[in-house]
């Protein structure tokens, strides 16, 4: 799969990690910043890489700030983007499984890069289950619609 991944000050060792992780698996990776370990807004990035799965650039995407709430909230605000922030590689799965998580998102300064691989693993492996999940995950996007 084509990957965009996204990230603050915070979470450039982290990010760079990760991306080497998702090459290791097989998946071409798309690096939307930072690279530099200056304060910056994540906001930016967050918007960046949701835009690029809202239009088909990448397949997912994977958000990475201090706590991964900020810039998962900045991607949620682009249509069609199903950001979630986790911790741990069951709700990760489940994001994936029952939300159709496009984006997964965490904090650097929250787990270690142990967990964020398994979090991605867990996250990648998993399918979509449709079926009534499509419903619920339906319900929601009508909500964007009706703006
Ligand atoms: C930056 O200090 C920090 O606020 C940011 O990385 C993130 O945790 C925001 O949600």
């Amino acid at each position: 799969m084509r990957i965009g991944i996204g990230n603050d000050h915070t979470a450039v060792a982290m990010k760079n990690e990760i991306s080497d992780y998702l090459r290791e698996l097989g998946h071409e990776v798309v690096d939307y910043g930072t690279d530099s370990s200056e304060s910056c807004n994540y906001a930016v990035y967050g918007e960046k890489v949701a835009r690029a799965v809202a239009a088909k650039d990448v397949d997912l995407g994977v958000l990475i700030c201090g706590t991964g709430v900020g810039i998962s909230l900045a991607a949620n605000k682009v249509k069609g983007i199903r950001a979630a922030v986790c911790s741990e590689s069951c709700t990760a799965r489940l994001v994936r499984q029952h939300n159709n998580a496009n984006i997964l998102a965490f904090g650097a300064r929250i787990i270690g890069v142990e967990t964020a691989k398994e979090m991605v693993r867990a996250w990648l492996d998993a399918e979509f289950e449709g079926g009534r999940h499509r419903d619920r995950v339906d319900m929601i996007m009508a909500i964007e619609e009706r703006g």
